[in-house]
């Protein structure tokens, strides 16, 4: 959001009195002082201060990046081990739904959110947002083996019980156990059911990225909020 739009929402100033603060120096972003009011502001993370206190506008939805751990349930009705909503210290933490979910012993990125439209768009399978997965193998592969897998998986494969071939994804192997795997969709356990379906099994299973969004910056249970480019681009 443009920075004179921000302080005439986040105050009772008139679009013509906020250019007078901006232009008396009186506002600063992240410690600077800032003038121009064309400056884009992200309402999530920028911290907008006049003369000294903090301002804000209403956020609407909440958008969060959580760095998932292993142990941790992705639904609201947990069986045997905790929820990913307890690792999350925000209010109304009920009212967020996951977007994509991961398996009790996948770990990596989840996306949260308690707008409904921006969920089903991240899942929407007519997006194609790359989803990367770092794989560790339970038994090793060999350059053929690797070789093979990787054009069948670049074809699509035909998983047990599915009607139609997976998407095509892309398929790279650091040595013969250790695989990363970009896919465009979600089907139910889907990389696990893609080892499998080469006669191996999936020991550790991690997802690095979601579209351009990663997990630089966060430890495993910490989360964040998104910034404004990233919310956009679902
Ligand atoms: N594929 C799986 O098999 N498990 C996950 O948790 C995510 C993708």
């Amino acid at each position: 959001m443009r920075l004179d739009k921000f302080l005439s929402k986040a105050t009772e100033l008139s679009r013509k009195d906020a250019k007078k603060i901006l232009h008396a120096g009186e506002i600063t972003v992240n410690d600077e002082v800032v003038k121009d009011g064309s400056r884009h502001i992200d309402i999530a993370n920028d911290d907008v201060l006049w003369a000294g206190e903090p301002l804000s506008v209403a956020e609407g939805s909440r958008y969060i990046l959580l760095y998932k751990p292993d142990g941790f349930e992705c639904t609201l009705r947990p069986k045997d081990h905790p929820i990913v909503t307890d690792l999350i210290a925000v209010p109304e933490v009920a009212s967020l739904r996951i977007a994509g979910r991961l398996d009790v012993d996948t770990t990596g990125a989840l996306l949260l959110s308690d707008d409904g439209a921006w969920l089903h768009r991240v899942t929407s399978p007519k997006r194609h947002q790359p989803k990367r997965y770092e794989i560790t193998l339970a038994d090793p592969m060999d350059e053929a083996a690797q070789a093979h897998a990787i054009k069948q998986v670049t074809n699509g494969i035909l998983l047990e019980g599915d009607l139609e071939k997976t998407r095509p994804a892309e398929l790279s192997f650091t040595d013969e156990t250790h695989a990363t795997l970009i896919l465009t969709e979600g089907k139910y356990h889907q990389v696990k059911r893609m080892m499998a379906y080469f006669g191996n099994k999936v020991i550790e299973l991690h997802r690095a990225s979601i579209g351009s969004i990663t997990l630089d910056g966060l430890e495993m249970g910490e989360c964040r909020f998104l910034s404004e480019a990233e919310i956009a681009q679902f």
